[in-house]
């Protein structure tokens, strides 16, 4: 009962001061990601987003084919720059990209997209690929063609959500991941928002879009809706170190952003598909891997009788 109580209010308390009732702190035992579902049921569902990886026990999928992109290619109208409190989110406004194909049932539009980063390079992205965590990750939110925001997140297909694994280390800025990056002193202080210039979001996918994980989830933050169909490309994008250290110089009054990522939910019942034919380097035996041994034998053994005849 007490509990409880103090629990209504500090809830009540948070209310007030107009703070949300949620944040990405691990050791926060009130409104950290492990608490989430204690005011947000859906948080505790078992479709839940993001997920630990394990390439080889994912299964391929031939539906899995090449997505088709739309105006991915065009500049759209207008891009909202805003620091939201604790990520970096862009709005996107009219002539929305579209997105179809790749085994997706619909098609979908853009709305927004926003990045995870951590405290250093060695974690920040949401998804883990066999156990690798990247210094960030991009989210590009898509709606189902024809659905308001409400619509969509109560689909269980409502929105789609292409995911690109970012890398620190690049010798050079990210031309590209620049063109929003170089705006963010702009954006400096939660709430900051900024009318940035357009340029052509293609630009910040990686240039496999053929190979990719694919699996049904939900929206990575309260009220973590279960209506997001993921798409996690395999082939990461790297920037530069100092691109993530900008990243991490914004601020939500006096404290920095330095972690925004969820920690991996459990994966329960489901499964996790992928576009491509597993290879003998990814650490599975196929037929390609004993084709290619006994090609090798071949060569060797017709060599081994050339240079016998020389002798
Ligand atoms: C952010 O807030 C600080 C402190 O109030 C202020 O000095 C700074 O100019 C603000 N930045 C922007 C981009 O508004
Ligand atoms: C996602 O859920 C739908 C509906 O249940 C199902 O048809 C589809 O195969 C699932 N996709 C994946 C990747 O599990």
């Amino acid at each position: 009962m007490a509990v409880i109580l103090i629990t209504t209010l500090m809830l009540a308390l948070v209310a007030v001061q107009g703070e949300r009732n949620w944040n990405f702190d691990n050791t926060d035992a009130v409104r950290g990601p492990s608490h989430w579902k204690d005011s947000y049921p859906g948080c505790g569902g078992k479709r839940q987003s993001p997920v630990s990886i394990k390439t080889d026990e994912s299964e391929q999928q031939s539906e899995l084919e090449e997505f088709v992109l739309t105006n991915y290619d065009n500049t759209v109208p207008s891009l909202t720059l805003t620091n939201n409190g604790d990520r970096v989110k862009v709005l996107v406004n009219g002539g929305k990209p579209k997105l179809s194909g790749g085994g997706l049932g619909f098609a979908y539009e853009m709305s927004q997209f926003h990045f995870h980063w951590s405290t250093n390079n060695k974690r920040g992205s949401e998804h883990k690929i066999d156990d690798d965590e990247y210094a960030g990750e991009l989210h590009i939110g898509h709606l189902k063609q024809g659905s308001n925001a409400a619509d969509a997140y109560a689909d269980p297909q409502g929105i789609a959500i292409l995911a690109v694994l970012l890398k620190a280390g690049g010798s050079e800025d990210h031309p590209a991941y620049e063109k929003i990056f170089q705006y963010l002193d702009k954006i400096e202080n939660a709430s900051n928002e900024y009318e940035m210039p357009s340029f052509v979001l293609r630009d910040l996918l990686p240039s496999n879009l053929h190979k990719y994980y694919r699996y049904n989830g939900s929206r990575a933050e309260p009220p973590c809706e279960e209506a997001a169909i993921w798409t996690i490309f395999h082939e990461p994008v790297t920037l530069s170190d100092n691109q993530f250290e900008r990243l991490r110089q914004l601020k939500n009054k006096d404290k920095f952003l330095l972690h925004n990522n969820r920690p991996v939910a459990p994966l329960y019942d489901r499964k996790i598909y992928i576009s491509w034919r597993k290879h003998s380097k990814e650490g599975v035996a196929d037929n390609c891997n004993g084709l290619k041994v006994s090609k090798s034998f071949i060569i060797t053994v017709v060599i081994m009788a050339f240079l016998k005849q020389l002798t």
